[in-house]
Formats: structure tokens, C-alpha cells, sequence
């Protein structure tokens, strides 16, 4: 499907573990063009994991690479960005101006509890060895981390509750909003 008007590059965005690529994958079906998770491209344009960026290169040169990757994003794409792209002013800046992006909202305790059942090794919430951090000590760094992010995330040109949905029904509904969309910043 080529989709004629301006903004047809299809951003999610929104904490980790709030469902960005499974929601993404299922909209970018639904709208027959291409999916891309911005963390693989990241990996794949450092030649390592993000793990291993952020242990062996430090988190300032992982901003670098994900502004790069961003930045390369082509048109007509739906694309998971990862929970802390859209806190960088200068990919907010180009986000905001060259796509379209929707914040996809889950609650904090929602968000733990989906971040305990996935095994992905997400540097921002394991130790310094890789390993996962203790429960108690998960729900504080998320929110925390969710306390500072969310005024930043609901910039975003559209917001949408996606706890204790499908990823299929929040697909659906990101599809009717970019369908909708009209307020354009
Ligand atoms: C990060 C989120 C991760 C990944 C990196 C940093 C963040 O992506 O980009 O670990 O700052 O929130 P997901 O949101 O896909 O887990």
C-alpha cells in the first residue's frame, strides 16, 4: 500500500516493554508497507548487541548510533523506536517534523510486570553484570524513569491507552488514529 500524503513514516513510541514492536508489526500488516525495530538497526549498523554497546561503548555513543539510525529511517515504514529515543531533543525535533508518532501509555505496574516475562537484556534495568535488577528495585527505576519521561512522551502527536489490550487491538486503534490523524505540529 503506498500512502499518498506527508507523513508516512509511522513511529511508536513508549516505554520499554509497553508493546512497540508487536503493535508495530501488527500495524505495519495491517497497512501493507514495511516494519523496522530501531534497537536491530542500531545493533545491526554497531555490529553488536545493545548490551554490548551500552557495556563496551557506554550509553552517550548508543544516543549517537540511535540518532544515526533514526535519522536514516526511510519513508513509508512503520518503525518501533526504542523507550528512550523520543527523550533526545533532536530526534524529538526531526520525529515531530518528519513522521507521524503515537505514545503508546501503559501503567507502571503493567509495565513491570511485562518486563519480568520478557528476557531481552535491557541495559537501563539489570546490573552491572546483566543481570536483571531485584522486583523492588525494577518498580522504583521504572518509576522513576517513567516520571521523567512521560511529559516528554506525550508530546507525541497522538497518545493511546494501551493497557490490558491486545497487540492486535492497539494495532487497530493506532491504524484509526493515523487515519484520523489532523492536528499536525
Ligand atoms: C532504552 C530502551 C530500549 C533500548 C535501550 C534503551 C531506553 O528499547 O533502546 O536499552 O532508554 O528506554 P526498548 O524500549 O525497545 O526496550
Amino acid at each position: 500500500m503506498v500512502l499518498d500524503h506527508d507523513r508516512s513514516r509511522i513511529l511508536l513510541a513508549g516505554f520499554m516493554g509497553c508493546g512497540k514492536s508487536i503493535t508495530g508489526m501488527r500495524l505495519a500488516a495491517r497497512l501493507s508497507i514495511d516494519f523496522v525495530d530501531l534497537d536491530e538497526r542500531i545493533s545491526s549498523l554497531a555490529g553488536m548487541s545493545i548490551a554490548q554497546i551500552f557495556s563496551e561503548q557506554g550509553e552517550h555513543a548508543f544516543r549517537e548510533i540511535e540518532t544515526e539510525a533514526l535519522k536514516s529511517l526511510p519513508n513509508q515504514i512503520v518503525c518501533a523506536l526504542g523507550g528512550g529515543t523520543f527523550m533526545r531533543p533532536e530526534n524529538r525535533d526531526w520525529i515531530l517534523k518528519e513522521s507521524w508518532v503515537i505514545y503508546l501509555r501503559v501503567g507502571v505496574q503493567e509495565l513491570v510486570r511485562r518486563l519480568i516475562e520478557d528476557a531481552t537484556v535491557r541495559p537501563l534495568l539489570h546490573d552491572d553484570e546483566g543481570m536483571p535488577l531485584p522486583v523492588a528495585k525494577m518498580i522504583m527505576r521504572v518509576r522513576h524513569l517513567l516520571q521523567e519521561r512521560e511529559p516528554v512522551y506525550i508530546q507525541a502527536h497522538q497518545t493511546l491507552d494501551v493497557g490490558g489490550i491486545t497487540p492486535e487491538t492497539a494495532a487497530e486503534k493506532c491504524q484509526e488514529a493515523y487515519t484520523k490523524r489532523n492536528v499536525l505540529r
